[in-house]
Parts: C-alpha cells; sequence; structure tokens
C-alpha cells in the first residue's frame, strides 16, 4: 500500500517541465503497427499507462527499446498476434486503441472491453458502428470484443458521422481508414490536440490525413507508412493540474514546455478566479496569492472547458469565495472526488451531472482515497493549499498519468512525498 503524505500551506515557486501527452501518446504508441518500418518517438511520458501501452505492443511481437526516459523506438515489423492480452487490455480505456490499429493492419483484432478511470459507463458503440461502416464485422462475447474483415474483402472507406463528440472513436476510425482503400471521411470529429498529434504522426509516417482539429476529418487510404521520428505533444491536462496548484496554494510558478492555446480554457477560468497567468511563446506563468473567487464552469469537447480538469478546477471552488456551479458535460459519474474532499471540510451538494459547491477560505488535512486520476489530482491540490497533514492513498490512479508528481511539486517547494508501506 502506497500513499502520499502531503504537510499543506506552503506556497510554490521556481520552474517545472511538462511531459508528453497522455492521450496523444495512447493512440499514437498502437498507431505504430502500421508502420513498416523503425520509428523513434520522443516527449514519451514515463507513466505507468504508457508502460502498460508498450507491454501490449510486445506482447504483440513488437520490439519496444528505450532510447532515453522519453524516447522509444518501436519495431512493428514482425508481429506474432493481433489480440491484446485480456490481463494487460482490461487495465486501461485507450486499449481500445489496438482494434483501429490491428484491423488495418492485420484484417482482424481481438481485445477485452477497455477498463480505465470509472465514472460511469464508457460505451464504444461509436467505435464499433464505424468499423462496420468501413466494412469490418463486429462481435461482443464474454466482455471481449473481436473485429474482423471478412475473407476475400478489403476494409474500404466509408462517410461516418458520428451522433456524439467522442475523442476516441475519432481517434480509432483515423487509424482504421491510413491503410484502407478510398477515403473515410469523420463528421462531428472531436477537435482536441491529442486528435490533431494523432495525425500530425500519422501524416509523417507517410499518411494522409487532413482537417484533425476540425470537426470533419478526411483520410485517404494509402498503401504503407513509413519508419521515421515523432515528438509527442505536452500534455494540456498535466500543465493545467501545476496551473491549479499553484494557484491553490500560492506564489508564482512557471511552467514550462507547454502550448499557451492549448490552455487558454483553462486560464480564462483561472484568471476569472483571480489568479494571475501570464503566456510565453513555451510557457505560462502563474502567480496568486492563495485568495480565490469562485466561478460557474461547464466542460465540454475541446475548445470547451476539458472535463480532464474539471476535478481540479472543483478542489480549487472549494477554497474559493462563494457558491460556484459545475456543470459536468461529458462524463455521467466525476463529481466522486468532492465526498472525498468533504474529509478536508469542503462543503459540496453534486447531483447527476451537476454541483454546487460553497467555497471556504481554509480547509484542514485529511486522510483520502483517489477514485481516479485526476480526483487524485484535485486531493493533491487541495492539500497543497491547506496547512496540516493530508494523505492520499490509491495512488497508483495517479501514476496512471503523471509523471513523477512528488518530485515535480517537491522541486517548486510543496512538502510531498510517497510513504510505501
Ligand atoms: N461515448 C459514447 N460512445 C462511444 C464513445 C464515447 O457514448 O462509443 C461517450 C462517453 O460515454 C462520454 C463521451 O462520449 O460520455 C465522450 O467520450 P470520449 O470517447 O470522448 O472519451 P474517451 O476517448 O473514452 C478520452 C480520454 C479521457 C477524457 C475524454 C474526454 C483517453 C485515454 N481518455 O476518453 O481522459 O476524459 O477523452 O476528453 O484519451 C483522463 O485523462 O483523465 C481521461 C479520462
Amino acid at each position: 500500500m502506497e500513499k502520499y503524505i502531503i504537510n499543506g500551506g506552503k506556497e510554490l515557486f521556481g520552474e517545472v517541465t511538462i511531459s508528453g501527452a497522455k492521450n496523444a501518446a495512447a493512440s499514437i504508441l498502437p498507431g505504430t503497427l502500421l508502420v513498416d518500418g523503425i520509428i523513434r518517438i520522443s516527449n514519451v511520458p514515463d507513466i505507468h499507462d504508457v508502460q502498460l501501452t508498450l507491454r501490449i505492443l510486445e506482447a504483440l511481437g513488437a520490439a519496444c527499446r528505450y532510447i532515453h526516459r522519453s524516447v522509444v523506438e518501436i519495431d512493428c515489423r514482425k508481429l506474432k498476434s493481433h489480440e491484446v492480452p485480456v490481463q494487460l487490455g482490461v487495465q486501461m480505456r485507450a486499449s481500445h486503441f489496438f482494434l483501429g490499429a490491428m484491423l488495418a493492419r492485420s484484417g482482424e483484432a481481438g481485445s477485452p472491453l477497455p477498463g480505465g478511470c470509472d465514472f460511469g459507463t464508457r460505451p464504444i458503440d461509436q467505435h464499433l458502428k464505424g468499423f462496420e461502416a468501413m466494412g469490418a464485422s463486429v462481435s461482443v462475447q464474454n466482455d471481449c470484443v473481436r473485429i474482423r474483415v471478412p475473407e476475400g474483402k478489403k476494409l474500404h472507406g466509408a462517410d461516418i458521422r458520428f451522433d456524439l463528440v467522442t475523442v476516441g472513436a475519432t481517434m480509432n476510425l483515423m487509424l482504421a481508414a491510413v491503410l484502407a482503400e478510398g477515403v473515410t471521411v469523420l463528421r462531428n470529429a472531436a477537435k482536441e490536440p491529442h486528435v490533431a498529434d494523432l495525425a500530425g504522426f500519422l501524416n509523417a509516417m507517410g499518411a494522409d490525413v487532413s482537417g484533425a482539429g476540425t470537426d470533419t476529418v478526411t483520410i485517404r487510404g494509402v498503401k504503407a507508412l513509413h519508419g521515421g521520428e515523432y515528438s509527442l505533444i505536452p500534455d494540456q491536462i498535466e500543465a493545467g493540474t501545476y496551473m491549479a496548484a499553484a494557484a491553490a496554494a500560492g506564489g508564482s510558478v512557471k511552467i514550462c514546455n507547454v502550448i499557451p492555446p492549448h490552455l487558454s480554457c483553462i486560464t480564462a477560468v483561472l484568471k476569472k478566479m483571480n489568479v494571475q497567468v501570464t503566456e510565453g511563446s513555451d510557457f505560462v506563468q502563474v502567480t496568486g496569492d492563495g485568495r480565490l473567487k469562485g466561478t460557474d464552469i461547464e466542460t465540454a469537447p475541446y475548445p470547451g472547458f476539458p472535463t480532464d480538469m474539471q476535478p481540479q478546477i472543483g478542489a480549487l471552488l472549494c477554497l474559493a469565495d462563494g457558491t460556484s456551479s459545475i456543470h459536468e458535460a461529458v462524463w455521467a459519474d466525476r463529481f466522486r472526488y468532492l465526498e472525498e474532499l468533504k474529509r478536508m471540510g469542503a462543503s459540496s451538494e453534486a447531483e447527476g451531472q451537476h454541483a454546487l459547491i460553497h467555497g471556504k477560505p481554509g480547509l484542514h488535512g485529511a486522510e483520502m482515497t483517489a477514485c481516479d486520476l485526476r480526483a487524485g489530482a484535485a486531493m493533491i491540490i487541495a492539500s497543497l493549499a491547506t496547512q496540516g497533514k493530508s494523505e492520499i492513498r490509491n495512488i497508483q490512479l495517479i501514476e496512471r498519468g503523471y509523471q513523477d508528481i512528488t518530485g515535480k511539486l517537491s522541486g517548486l517547494g510543496a512538502d510531498i512525498h510517497c510513504e510505501r508501506q
């Protein structure tokens, strides 16, 4: 059992460097299955989800080799399987990206239904509907998905309109379409920076993808992809998490290796809360005195306010003046962290996808349990801003998505360490 121990109430100062984007790695690493050659990917975050993805690639027969902590070389030319091992696939949501990539590569793929953070049902019907439109047959049995192109047929382009905006299905269908015959058009597509990053990777290897980052993505199938090099974009949500930490604890933190336009929605909310944010070409500087003003937020697909920052800003609102409201429009059940923050004395009421938060100037240290990745980040943020000792358990959920969070926060002057029992 491991836990983080935080002695809060210390202002944060200095610089922190943001790692590569978890959710870009989630689709780009499986995307290496499409490449006939060696690929070198840099700015790869050193997080549990990436290690799991590489283990799945290796189980399929890929050779993966670290050149440096953040640079991985992958060779998928000799595969031995098209089935994601159940014991690995169930541990993460993004295992479903192996379906699109393996289907394109081998004409068949199998994977357990994806795991990952639990905030309500997480269907993949839009992914499967897309694969079927491209000519694949789909079956779901005993919590495993199997897709295959019927004997003598090939995966073909299709015009697919998603019933709702889904990041995962947009990227999975991009992977499936890259080597298909003809043109695939994805309508009502997600516009997140990592969707554009996946297109950047595929195009760098010889694919023909246009429109990524808008709501219509067009993929013209090509015969093969070649090896090459690619660097992942910085993690928008890791950056936002350090912005929220600096705002909560007070002080002044320069957050480096970011793309400031990706953060503009987070910056706008922090400014409304009385936090000073200045932007450089590849950094943001966040300065606060810990006195926060409440505000109302509503999550939405990019370029709206990201659901993956909702818990971290929720933690700030627990410390802010006045009553604030949150409407969580993406996930059905993403307020469980508020119950944990009540152990610190926070006051809130959540019903369905709506929450009201009654801010208080001071909370007290408490023992909490992370219920998912961003929920754990919210508990860290509230603890950093609060005098006294807090303990956070279930930290393996936090380490799924944050590289060296204790080291990075300690570097800013926080008193946080990991206790292993
Ligand atoms: N949805 C469906 N059917 C589908 C797919 C999605 O109904 O076939 C619904 C979902 O239930 C949800 C909404 O559509 O209500 C959006 O889901 P989306 O597909 O966009 O989410 P995802 O691809 O499963 C990724 C991130 C999440 C992030 C969401 C939204 C990865 C591995 N995960 O999930 O990240 O919350 O997009 O931006 O990329 C996190 O990093 O903490 C995290 C949970």
